[in-house]
């Protein structure tokens, strides 16, 4: 008896992401005005070999290209962002129309290859000028953000297929105000907090904001990258509580206030002693809480956390890098051992089980939210062949398990309605510059040439007959 094809959904999205600082390059070109990573980028120390985002991939000059690529491979859906400062230089006041036009023009060619374009609105890029006010620990920033929102729906309208109010607010908070290994690169675990919840409220004033413009049934969505943390010793109380606080502080500071309308009293409970959470003013959790059209799940891998009991050095292999402070905010009693390999060359293990697992416990959590995989991906050292060629088995075995991973989570009645590859492109990988390589396409940062790997290849192929091979 021959068991029958696995198969993905007929109009199941599939698709590639992308962000704008990481990309774009022409920082100083068309009007744009500097961001925290601009800022972040050219401070000594900050970021491996001094790399910035100065040029990048030169998609500002290169999308024409770009969207040709992504015709190639047969995707039916983009993820980019826009840069904030590319469109309002300084975060409040004058727009700049060559800014709009560019991302204008970037969406018409998706949509004349066929391609639906799915927009984040906010991937780090802050305007430095907020920042200097207190970027996201200063509650302004959330209404300037609605407003910047608003006009990009005037501008692009129904072209687009999906908004994604923000991408990972936990780093934005976190790896930003707390660890530091992000811009702005703060180490204060109370602005960390503040910042959160800013984040919050930016989400729910941007997403209403795009909605009055556009009409109530406008897919709105955010893109949480959601924690999984398993107990170092499962039938330790104390090993579960400390996870659990992560889970408060990596998951529930969003998932509570923007699906279930509250932070959890346990995380109030846990970081009292940081901050008192007065930045939380009444009508703000009714104003976060708004319908979510899709969910959207960064993920790459897992982590292993137990009780920390004071004796000897706290170990934080978390996979957030050596900040000067700890991104777990509150949870000074936790700490992270390795987890057991293979490893991707980020050091991130390769768990696709807790991929799948963490699919359907949000999937059955969230039975009304369709949940859309906005990253996964992984970075490898790759080699390039005498012909030019990148034999990337590595990243082919990654995405062909984690694929397997959501088509599990499919066949058991997850409603997931799209998987978007990271990344379309080699790009700035944040505080690692261009030493680390997440695309499916190569780019020589000498010529500027893109050269799709064989995970591209074998990823059309999926595409095509919606099948893993
Ligand atoms: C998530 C972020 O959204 C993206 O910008 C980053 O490059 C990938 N993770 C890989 O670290």
């Amino acid at each position: 008896m021959s068991t029958p094809t696995r198969r993905f959904p007929e109009d199941f999205t599939w698709g590639s992401a992308t962000a704008s600082y990481q990309i774009e390059g022409a920082v100083a070109e068309g009007g744009r005005g500097p961001s925290i990573w601009d800022t972040f980028s050219h401070t000594p120390g900050k970021v491996l070999g001094g790399d910035t985002g100065d040029v990048a991939d030169d998609h500002y000059h290169r999308w024409a290209e770009d969207i040709g690529h992504i015709k190639d491979l047969g995707l039916k859906a983009y993820r980019f962002s826009i840069a904030w400062p590319r469109v309002q230089p300084g975060g409040r006041g004058e727009f700049n129309a060559e800014g709009i036009a560019f991302y204008s023009t970037l969406v018409d060619a998706l949509l004349a290859a066929g391609i639906e374009p799915v927009v984040t609105l906010y991937h780090w890029d802050l305007p430095q000028e907020l920042e200097d006010e207190g970027g996201w620990t200063n509650r302004q920033t959330a209404y300037l953000f609605a407003e910047y929102a608003r006009r990009m729906a005037q501008e692009l309208g129904d072209r687009i297929s999906v908004w994604t109010t923000l991408n990972e607010p936990w780093c934005a908070a976190y790896l930003g105000y707390a660890s530091g290994v992000h811009a702005p690169g703060r180490t204060d675990g109370a602005a960390a907090l503040a910042a959160a919840h800013h984040l919050n409220l930016a989400h729910g004033l941007a997403g209403a904001a795009v909605r009055e413009v556009l009409g109530a049934d406008t897919k709105v969505s955010v893109t949480l990258n959601l924690h999984v943390t398993h107990p170092v010793d499962p039938d330790s109380a104390a090993d579960r509580a400390a996870v659990a606080k992560i889970d408060d502080v990596g998951n529930e500071v969003f998932l509570g206030p923007m699906l279930e309308g509250a932070y959890p009293q346990s995380l109030l409970d846990n970081t009292s002693h940081v901050t008192d959470w007065s930045f939380v003013h009444d009508g703000d959790l009714a104003l976060i809480r708004i319908p979510l059209s899709i969910l959207g799940v960064n993920y790459y891998s897992s982590s292993r956390a137990r009780f920390y009991d004071g004796t000897g050095e706290r170990q934080q292999a978390d996979g957030h890098g050596d900040g000067a402070g700890s991104p777990w905010v509150g949870c000074e009693d936790v700490e992270f051992l390795p987890q057991p390999g293979p490893y991707t060359a980020m050091g991130w293990n390769i768990d696709p089980d807790a991929f799948r697992d963490l699919l359907v416990r949000i999937g059955r959590r969230f039975p009304d939210t369709p949940l859309m995989v906005t990253e996964n991906g992984a970075a490898f050292d790759d080699e390039v062949a005498p012909d030019g060629a990148v034999h990337d088995e590595n990243r082919i075995d990654y995405l062909r398990r984690h694929f397997t991973a959501a088509l599990d989570a499919l066949e058991q009645g997850i409603d997931l309605r799209g998987y978007f590859v990271w990344s379309l492109l080699d790009n700035f990988e944040w505080s690692f510059g261009y030493e680390r390589r997440f695309g499916i396409i190569r780019v020589d940062y000498d010529t500027q040439l893109r050269t799709p790997k064989d995970s591209a290849l074998w990823y059309r192929e999926v595409v095509r007959t919606g099948t893993i091979g």
